[in-house]
C-alpha cells in the first residue's frame, strides 16, 4: 500500500471536502511523485500489472509503420508523401512504439522514415525521462518529448491505450435521479458516497449519446476524453487520428449488462472489477497510488466529438481486423514466415487472437483533409 499517495487524497478531501472520482483518480495515478504513473517509467509487461500490445513485440510497431506509410503516400502527391510529417504519440510511456515504428521504417522504408518528425506526448516524468535513451538510434527523428500535444500537426496522431487511462466520473441513478459518486472520508477511511452533480456537463454527456441508466446502476463518464480527442481535432491542420484503446459503443456500455460500470484496478496481471457494495467498498478506492485504475471507453461519444470538431470517420474496428488488413499483400507476411521468424509470428498471434487483444480493443481511424 502506498501511504504516501493514500495520505495525500485524505488531505485534500480534508481541505476541500468529498472529491469527485475523477479528482481521485487523477492522484491516484498521476499525481506528482506518488501517483502510480509518476513513480515509474513503465507500468506494463511481464514485470509490471497489464500487458498493451506494445509489450507483446516489435511486430505491432512493424504494423503500424506499414500503414502509416501508407497514409504519408496519401497526404501527398504521386508515389511520395510530403517532405517532412509530424508523427505524434500520445501515451507515448516510454517511447517503445515510436522507437519500435521509426526501427521498422527505417529498415523498409526509408524515404517515409526521412520525412518523420516524432513527438513524444507523455504526462510521467520518468517515462518521458527515458525517450532520449529508448529512442537514442533515432536522435535526428525526434523532434520533441513533451507532456502537451504540440500546437499544430501536419501528420499522424496515435496513442495506444490512452482514452481508458483518462480520469472518469462515476455517476448513479438514485431513486431521485442522477447523481455522482464521491470519495470522501469515514473514520479516517476511503469511501464512496453520493453528492451532486459536480457539473451540468455529466447529464448533458448521457442526453447527447441518448442513454438513460437503469435504477441503482453506476456509469462512467470521461469527459476527459471527449476533451482531448477535440483538443487533437483543433491542432490537426491535416492528417490523420489512430486511437486504440478497450470500449464498447454507448448502448453497450452503458447496457444493464453493466449496471455496476467499469472501473477496475490492475495489480501483478490480477483484474479487480467494480463491486460497489461488497463491505471492503469499490475495488478502485484501494491502495491509490499503486495499482492502474482504468475504464472502457464510450467509442460513441469518442466518435461524436472527433466528427464534431471536423474530423472525419475513416473506420471503428477491432484490433484484428485493422492488423489483418494490413497484412494482406504486405511483404512482411513472407518476411515472418522465415524459420527463425518464430517468435514475431507469436507475437503477432497474440495481437490477432480472437479472445485476446485482438477482438477486445477496437481501432479508431479519423482523418482531416
Ligand atoms: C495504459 S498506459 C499506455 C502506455 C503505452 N501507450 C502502451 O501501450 O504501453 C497509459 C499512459 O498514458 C499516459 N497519459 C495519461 N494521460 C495522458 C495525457 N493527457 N497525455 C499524455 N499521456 C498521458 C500515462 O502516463 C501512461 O503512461
Amino acid at each position: 500500500m502506498d501511504v504516501d499517495c493514500r495520505a495525500l487524497v485524505a488531505e485534500r478531501i480534508r481541505q476541500r471536502g468529498p472529491i469527485t472520482v475523477a479528482e481521485f483518480m487523477d492522484l491516484a495515478l498521476y499525481a506528482p511523485e506518488v501517483g502510480y504513473y509518476a513513480r515509474a517509467a513503465r507500468r506494463s509487461g511481464r514485470a509490471g500489472d497489464f500487458v498493451t500490445s506494445v509489450d507483446v513485440g516489435a511486430v505491432f510497431g512493424a504494423l503500424l509503420a506499414e500503414r502509416f506509410a501508407g497514409w504519408w503516400r496519401a497526404m501527398g502527391t504521386g508515389a511520395r508523401g510530403p517532405a517532412r510529417i509530424d508523427l505524434v504519440e500520445a501515451a507515448a510511456g516510454n517511447g517503445r512504439l515510436t522507437r519500435d515504428i521509426l526501427d521498422a521504417a527505417a529498415r523498409r522504408d526509408p524515404a517515409f522514415y526521412q520525412a518523420l518528425a516524432a513527438h513524444l506526448v507523455e504526462r510521467s516524468a520518468p517515462a518521458r525521462a527515458a525517450h532520449p535513451g529508448v529512442l537514442a538510434s533515432h536522435g535526428p527523428r525526434l523532434a520533441s518529448s513533451g507532456d502537451a500535444l504540440p500546437a499544430g500537426i501536419d501528420g499522424i496522431v496515435f496513442a495506444n491505450e490512452l482514452l481508458d487511462a483518462l480520469p472518469v466520473h462515476l455517476v448513479e441513478m438514485g431513486a431521485a435521479g442522477l447523481s455522482e459518486v464521491y470519495v470522501d472520508l469515514a473514520s479516517g477511511r476511503l469511501i464512496d458516497r453520493p453528492g451532486p452533480l459536480s457539473s451540468p456537463a455529466l447529464a448533458a454527456y448521457l442526453a447527447d449519446a441518448g442513454v438513460t441508466l437503469g435504477a441503482g446502476a453506476r456509469a462512467e463518464i470521461n469527459l476527459a476524453a471527449v476533451d482531448w480527442v477535440s483538443g487533437v481535432a483543433a491542432r490537426l491542420r491535416r492528417g490523420f487520428l489512430a486511437l486504440v484503446d478497450y470500449g464498447y459503443q454507448a448502448a453497450e456500455l452503458y447496457s444493464e449488462a453493466r449496471r455496476q460500470g467499469t472501473l477496475a484496478t490492475y495489480h501483478r496481471h490480477l483484474v479487480d472489477a467494480p463491486d460497489a457494495g461488497a463491505p471492503a467498498g469499490p475495488a478502485w478506492l484501494a491502495d491509490p497510488g499503486s495499482r492502474d485504475l482504468t475504464s472502457h471507453v464510450d467509442f460513441t461519444s469518442v466518435r461524436r466529438a472527433a466528427e464534431r470538431a471536423g474530423l472525419e470517420t475513416v473506420t471503428v474496428t477491432s484490433q484484428t481486423r485493422f492488423l489483418l488488413e494490413i497484412l494482406e499483400g504486405s511483404p512482411l507476411v513472407a518476411e515472418l514466415s522465415a524459420p527463425d521468424r518464430l517468435a514475431e509470428r507469436l507475437a503477432l498471434k497474440t495481437l490477432l487472437m480472437p479472445g485476446g487483444l485482438g477482438s477486445t480493443l477496437t481501432v479508431l481511424v479519423f482523418a482531416k483533409k
